[in-house]
């Protein structure tokens, strides 16, 4: 259908105030991008790890390797590969950052090994490092070695979201996900670590394994000499 051009003109505004569709609400965030923007960078540098390699190994070889190995022709390289050409926002980003990548691989990559901390944590502080959330990267709940006794996930947990509070795995609850849920028995725990297991399909509640080990009976299952059957 073709609108008159005054009718088509007259909608503009009314598109301008449209709610953003929901991809855009999906629109990934700028610590996902950054997250996106090594990981293409650190292929790069495994693809290209191997060019200019004959294969023997004569001194004048390791000598022209070595020297391409932190060259500005490597760099080049990698960057070439990074966004593809259709990819608005990477492109937008690499140009804005490339001078920062260029001073990392030519002055900065031995002291901060590590790209991602270097320009999406410390550089751009757009990310956290793991285990830390929020806009002051915060140790998430239950310390960023082990956040929710590794038995759930933090929220906001490497970005610069969230609260980090624990959402925790199927079986796990409580603020550090320590505790078991019904349906769960504490099969070990120690000073930091806890291991919630599921019961039997009879039991409700159980300190064990077997349909002997029940608390009570799950609805449907009835007690019999000690089990639920
Ligand atoms: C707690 O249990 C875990 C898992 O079995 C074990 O790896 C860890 O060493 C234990 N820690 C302590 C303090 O006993």
């Amino acid at each position: 259908m073709r609108l008159p051009r005054r009718a088509a003109l007259g909608l503009l505004p009314l598109l301008l105030l449209l709610p953003p569709a929901p991809e855009a609400a999906k629109k990934p965030t700028p610590c996902h991008r950054c997250r996106g923007l090594v990981d293409k960078f650190n292929q790069g540098m495994v693809d290209t790890a191997k060019k200019n390699f004959g294969g023997g190994n004569t001194a004048w070889e390791e000598k022209t390797l070595s020297k391409y190995e932190s060259s500005e022709i490597r760099l080049l390289e990698i960057l070439e590969g990074l966004c593809e050409s259709s990819d608005f926002e990477c492109n937008q980003m690499l140009e804005a950052q490339e001078e920062h990548l260029e001073a990392w691989w030519l002055q900065l990559k031995s002291e901060y090994p590590d790209l991602f901390e270097w320009f999406c944590v410390k550089t751009l502080k757009v990310c956290c490092s793991p285990g830390t959330y929020g806009p002051d990267c915060l140790a998430c709940q239950g310390g960023s070695q082990r956040p929710c006794s590794g038995n759930g996930h933090c929220s906001g947990d490497g970005s610069r979201q969230g609260d980090g509070s624990c959402r925790c795995h199927m079986g796990y609850q409580g603020p550090l996900c320590t505790d078991c849920m019904d349906g769960y028995f504490s099969s070990l725990r120690n000073e930091t670590h806890s291991i919630c297991t599921a019961c039997d399909e009879s039991c409700k509640t159980c300190s064990g394994l077997t349909n002997r080990d029940c608390g009570e009976c799950e609805v449907g299952w009835v007690l019999d000499e000690g089990a639920c059957v």
